[in-house]
């Protein structure tokens, strides 16, 4: 009889994506007019003009198709340094501080690999991008979920009640995915107070670091809290979601594990792909500016449709990333229900707000990365057809 392969039973803790079953109903389209998707995390924005064409000459380059050093490509790893110090003042030493990963992912995996130990526990806000309490199970630990208020901003006293001796990691993610909610800054200095105050590791992921419409961006490198570990993407603000680039920064101490898990995951980024980055972080302010521009004329068409639909409540101003997070209600239907007959009967795709965690049962996440305004405009009159349907 043919053996089954055991698997590792830390994978019977990663909880099964629902994204999947939307994916799969989405194949099924047969609508006459086209399907209209919030649902990926992704921009259907090229990378810059100027950037694509300094392609060829990239390739030119032998390095650009070699293995560079673990950590990363000099230039890009200078590049770094030099924009956070232009950027938040920050001194960051190249050369033990910084590792460049295959994506944000990638540095949120090593990050999970490097720290958790079974049984540990890492906390998160409700609700949050789900990979990260996924990959910390894997490595079994468990997900504290803190609840947020309303406007989205984090209950610090319920953050202080959920760290137990057990508490590995406190995790922050602004710009918010799915909420597009951006912390303040005395928000941020109040989460970094209670991770001090602890003693215990505060893993910022600035995936969005870039994409705030008001106000100025900011980084947890800036509080200066040595147990800090930064995860950061190029793969949104240069529009090169699948060419894989991130980055770690954190203090030599605490990256070295970091470091020894990233040599024998992937071992290398993509040399091409660290050179492209180099190149676009020399013009990175025009480039976010024009990311920006696009963004926020979606966003602002959003805002504007979803006062035009009685059933879809937002609650705050969703002021950075991409996503916006309301509440649909509708009388007895949650949002699952919800996602799936608005996909089914209309062809129109949101994720439900329990992809993001516990409470949220009642909320969808739309993302604007990948509509254009006109598909914005026409997605009123379905979702306004979905109500006069189901009400
Ligand atoms: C909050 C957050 N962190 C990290 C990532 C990782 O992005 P990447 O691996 O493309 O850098 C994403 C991607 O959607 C994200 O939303």
């Amino acid at each position: 009889m043919e053996k089954k392969p055991v698997i590792n039973q830390n994978l019977k803790r990663v909880r099964p994506s629902g994204l999947r079953k939307l994916f799969d109903l989405s194949k099924l389209w047969r609508g006459e007019r086209p399907l209209i998707s919030f649902g990926i995390g992704d921009l259907n924005i090229d990378l810059p003009e100027e950037l694509k064409r300094t392609i060829p000459e990239i390739f030119a380059n032998p390095q650009a198709t070699r293995y560079g050093p673990n950590h990363g490509l000099k230039v890009l790893r200078e590049q770094l340094r030099k924009k956070y110090k232009r950027k938040y003042n920050v001194d960051i030493d190249p050369e033990t501080q910084i590792i460049i990963t295959c994506g944000g992912i990638e540095g949120l995996f090593d990050t999970m690999a490097a720290y958790i130990n079974p049984g540990d526990e890492i906390i998160m806000q409700d609700p949050s991008f789900a990979y990260i309490g996924n990959q910390a199970a894997f490595f079994g630990a468990t997900v504290k979920w803190v609840p947020s208020y309303d406007d989205f901003t984090l209950d610090i006293e319920a953050l202080r009640k959920t760290i137990t001796e057990k508490t590995k990691l406190l995790v922050v993610i602004t710009p918010s995915n799915p909420t597009g909610a951006v912390m303040t800054r005395k928000q941020l200095q109040a989460v970094i107070d209670v991770a001090a105050e602890h003693d215990i590791i505060l893993l910022a992921d600035e995936a969005y670091e870039n994409l705030v419409f008001k106000g100025k961006p900011q980084s947890a490198l800036e509080f200066n809290y040595e147990k800090t570990i930064v995860v950061a993407s190029f793969s949104k603000t240069f529009r090169i979601t699948g060419l894989r680039v991130g980055t770690v920064i954190a203090h030599p101490d605490l990256m070295r594990p970091i470091y020894q898990v990233h040599q024998y995951v992937t071992a290398v980024a993509p040399s091409f792909a660290q050179l492209l980055v180099a190149r676009a972080l020399e013009k990175e302010e025009k480039y976010v500016q024009e990311l920006i521009r696009i963004l926020d004329a979606r966003r602002k068409v959003l805002m504007d449709v979803m006062q035009e639909i009685d059933y879809m409540e937002l609650t705050y101003e969703p002021n950075g990333a991409f996503y916006i997070f309301p509440r649909v209600t509708l009388p007895n239907m949650d949002a699952s229900t919800f996602s799936e007959l608005m996909l089914q009967e209309l062809g129109v795709v949101v994720v439900p707000g329990t992809e993001f965690g516990q409470h949220y049962t009642q909320h969808v996440r739309l993302s604007y990365g990948f509509v254009s305004q006109e598909q914005i405009e026409e997605a009123v009159e379905r979702f306004k057809t979905f109500e006069a349907k189901h009400h």
